[in-house]
């Protein structure tokens, strides 16, 4: 199978860094996910160079939702990434892990006034939108004495090549506000007391494993920048979102890279503002295409039963790895402690979770597989450990992060105990 630079077979083990993933999973007990920092380091430097090879003034905002360890917040921190966050506590985290207030864009289509003021007070610039967003916005700045930053969120309108589930510019989708009332929305902004509209955003949704609908988004937005520039909006950024796929087929599909998508879309962009006679910042917000292949999920075949297929009996579900069930989302598996023999039967790999459809993987062809065997779900970096749950009251596994020969837990694993932490008991039934 073809495998990512920091994936390999060593004594027929699979890799991951420079460690092998049948010892990592001796050691830290599975289920387990494990990231390799560098690969997350490399491909933040690959997308950053790619853009900055077209315009110099690029900012590579990292979509905090993709996952949110802090060590992962930490790694791309210190390589210089801002963040995309949609909640508070994305931005709390991100701001812990050391990424600077005036690198974050607080996006979301629904955020509360405690959210809104948490940006107020952090310095935070706001992605609003909804009208109303604006004018609660206004009031908490004015409230705190302050102006609030703002981008408005564009819907422009567009059908890219997706699982519709993830298609987020959609005419019909939730977000956003439709690009053809944009201008009125800054008429808008630009009355408020407390408001300075500094930008403009848009997402045209995930896993697009072609250039053209980001190119396509690109002209939209420069459209609406020279709008905005008309109508007196300094513009400092132009956010054109994340979006970017991998190949979670790695016989069969090819993911652009961030040069090809460079390529594509920042001569769009640099010829647009050049026009215009602005220099705005260039703001894009990858998450899947920056971690996404740089974790595994290491899991332990608990039995293997014949049935009208070969079910095989792992102990991670739809609690550790939600995207199989959720968006029929094909992942690669290899089983880790035979990585160099050959595929002998079909096997469907099957989670401990009480449903029918936890399924991880159907008919793969694989190694003869018995209980005690590791197999490991491959590009699980991205909306991975990030959508876990406690489903079936299991505790969420480990994660660990090697880097070079280093390897340290990034997150232990819960117990029950945690399971039950928050839970309180009624008097009544004291
Ligand atoms: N910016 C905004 C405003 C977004 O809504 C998203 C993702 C991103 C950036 C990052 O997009 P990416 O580069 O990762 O494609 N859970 C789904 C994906 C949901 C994506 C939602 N928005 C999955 O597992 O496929």
């Amino acid at each position: 199978m073809n495998l990512p630079p920091h994936l390999g077979v060593r004594d027929g083990h699979l890799t991951i860094g420079r460690h092998d993933c049948v010892s990592l999973a001796e050691r830290f007990g599975v289920p387990l996910y494990v990231t390799d920092e560098q690969r997350i380091i490399s491909r933040y430097r690959e997308y950053r160079d790619a853009l900055a090879a077209y315009y110099p003034y690029v900012q590579v905002l990292y979509a905090a939702k993709a996952n949110g360890n802090l060590a992962v917040l930490r790694t791309l921190a210190m390589t210089g990434a801002g963040a995309d966050v949609f909640s508070s506590g994305e931005l709390v985290l991100a701001l812990r892990a050391g990424i600077p207030p005036e690198k974050l864009l607080f996006n979301g289509n629904s955020k509360s006034i405690a959210d809104l003021a948490l940006a107020v007070e952090k310095g935070v610039a706001v992605s609003v939108d909804s009208l109303d967003e604006l004018h609660q916005l206004d009031r908490v700045a004015g409230e705190a004495g302050k102006t609030a930053r703002i981008s408005f969120r564009v819907n422009p309108a567009l059908e890219v090549p997706t699982h519709p589930k993830i298609a987020t510019g959609l005419a019909t989708s939730k977000f956003g506000i439709a690009h053809e009332r944009i201008p009125d929305a800054y008429r808008e902004a630009l009355a408020c007391g407390n408001i300075a509209p500094v930008g403009v955003h848009c997402h045209i949704g995930s896993q697009i494993l072609a250039t053209d609908p980001f190119a396509r988004a690109c002209r939209v937005m420069i459209r609406i920048a020279g709008e905005l520039t008309r109508m007196g909006v300094a513009l400092e950024f132009i956010d054109l979102g994340g979006g970017l796929g991998i190949p979670y087929r790695h016989e069969t599909e090819v993911a652009p890279t961030p040069a090809d998508y460079a390529a594509a879309v920042v001569p769009i962009f640099r010829d647009g503002v050049e026009e215009l006679g602005i220099s705005p910042q260039l703001w894009v917000e990858p998450g899947r295409s920056l971690v996404g292949d740089s974790s595994i999920l290491l899991t332990r075949v608990n039995s293997v039963k014949k049935a009208h297929r070969t079910f095989v009996n792992v102990d991670a579900g739809f609690n550790l790895l939600v995207r199989p069930v959720m968006y029929d989302a094909y992942h690669e598996v290899v089983v880790a402690n035979k990585a160099s023999s050959p595929g002998k039967e079909t096997y469907t790999i099957a989670g401990p979770i009480c449903e029918t459809g936890d399924l991880l993987a159907s008919d793969r062809l694989l190694p003869e597989l018995a209980a005690g065997d590791i197999v490991a779900v491959l590009d699980t970096g991205a909306y991975g450990f990030a959508m876990s749950s406690q489903y079936n009251s299991r505790p969420r596994c480990a994660e660990v992060v090697v880097s070079g020969e280093r390897v340290s837990l990034m997150r232990r694993a819960e117990t029950v105990e945690d399971v039950a932490a928050a839970m309180v008991t009624p008097d009544w039934q004291k």
